[in-house]
């Protein structure tokens, strides 16, 4: 029996999948990931571009720089498409094998590919923040970025300003933000998130180092509650202690040989 065939088999048996989502899954996507070489945190130091503080201090000192990587941000969320990782956790997730995707990450991705039960410990790009009252809001995907492109294409007029005027005011008056989470700040719904990986009896690790918690200890709770786990990752089995299945391949390509398997196998 193949990898795919020990993953499918795996994924039948089980009755209460979740998936633990990181960059990697995003990463035919076409958006880089943090830690792989070239990657975002070897061209841009995390202290600067990873925290609130240091982007208000790139902002003071290399408005340019910060300029560069956020027009550089812009394009790659606008080019960015659902791959057939995504693809394939929306359609267990239709098959009600799959009840919850945990995600690091604040692309949207598993939203646009259907998947309804995503908690986003890391939160959402696409969803602003108020500085003042704390009241979220999503934002239209294309009109948020492409608001940002025409205030990142103005050089001549790039302000801090101009920056804090791509977010819409909130009902309240108050400014909003992005609802991401920086380095040192809270991370979101990590009490469902801890549910999730105590409730499944299987967890799918797609394209995450585990190098960052408290979110990375979610598979290991998955683990101690009894639960098996798949890892998928080209370079590095993360969790190679407690996984059950490795398939070192991009998730891109291996998940949608796993779900042929999981139909074949489901038609016997
Ligand atoms: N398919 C699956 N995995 C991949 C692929 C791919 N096509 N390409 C790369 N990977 C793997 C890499 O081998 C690496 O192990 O994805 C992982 C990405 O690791 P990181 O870049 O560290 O991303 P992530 O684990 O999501 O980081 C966690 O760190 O900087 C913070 O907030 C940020 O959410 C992020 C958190």
């Amino acid at each position: 029996m193949n990898v795919y065939e020990q993953a499918a088999l795996l994924i039948k048996e089980a009755n209460d999948v979740a998936a633990f989502t990181g960059a990697g899954i995003s990463a035919e996507s076409g958006i880089p990931t943090f830690r792989d070489p070239g990657g975002i945190w070897d061209q841009f130091d995390p202290e600067e571009f990873g925290t609130a503080q240091g982007i208000m201090s790139v902002m003071q000192r290399r408005p340019e720089v910060l300029r560069e990587f956020l027009l550089n941000s812009v394009d790659t969320f606008q080019k960015a498409k659902i791959n057939g990782a995504h693809r394939a956790l929306a359609e267990l997730e239709g098959m009600k094998k799959l009840f919850a995707v945990i995600t690091q990450n604040i692309d949207n991705l598993h939203e646009d590919a259907g998947n309804v039960n995503v908690l986003e410990v890391h939160g959402n790009l696409f969803r602003s923040r108020c500085v003042s009252c704390n009241q979220r809001r999503s934002l239209n995907k294309d009109e948020f970025l492409n608001g940002a492109r025409d205030v990142l294409e103005d050089r001549d007029n790039f302000s801090l300003q101009r920056v804090i005027e791509i977010m819409p005011r909130c009902s309240c008056g108050g400014l909003t933000r992005p609802d991401v989470v920086m380095f040192g700040e809270a991370v979101q719904r990590l009490e469902e998130s801890y549910d999730a990986a105590s409730r499944c009896d299987l967890m799918l690790v797609l394209g995450t180092s585990g190098a960052v918690y408290p979110a990375a200890a979610l598979p290991h709770q998955a683990k101690q509650e009894g639960a098996r786990l798949i890892e998928i990752n080209p370079s590095e089995n993360s969790y190679a202690g407690i996984t059950d299945v490795y398939i070192k391949e991009p998730s891109g390509e291996a998940m949608p040989k796993v779900m042929d398997s999981l139909i074949k196998l489901m038609a016997h």
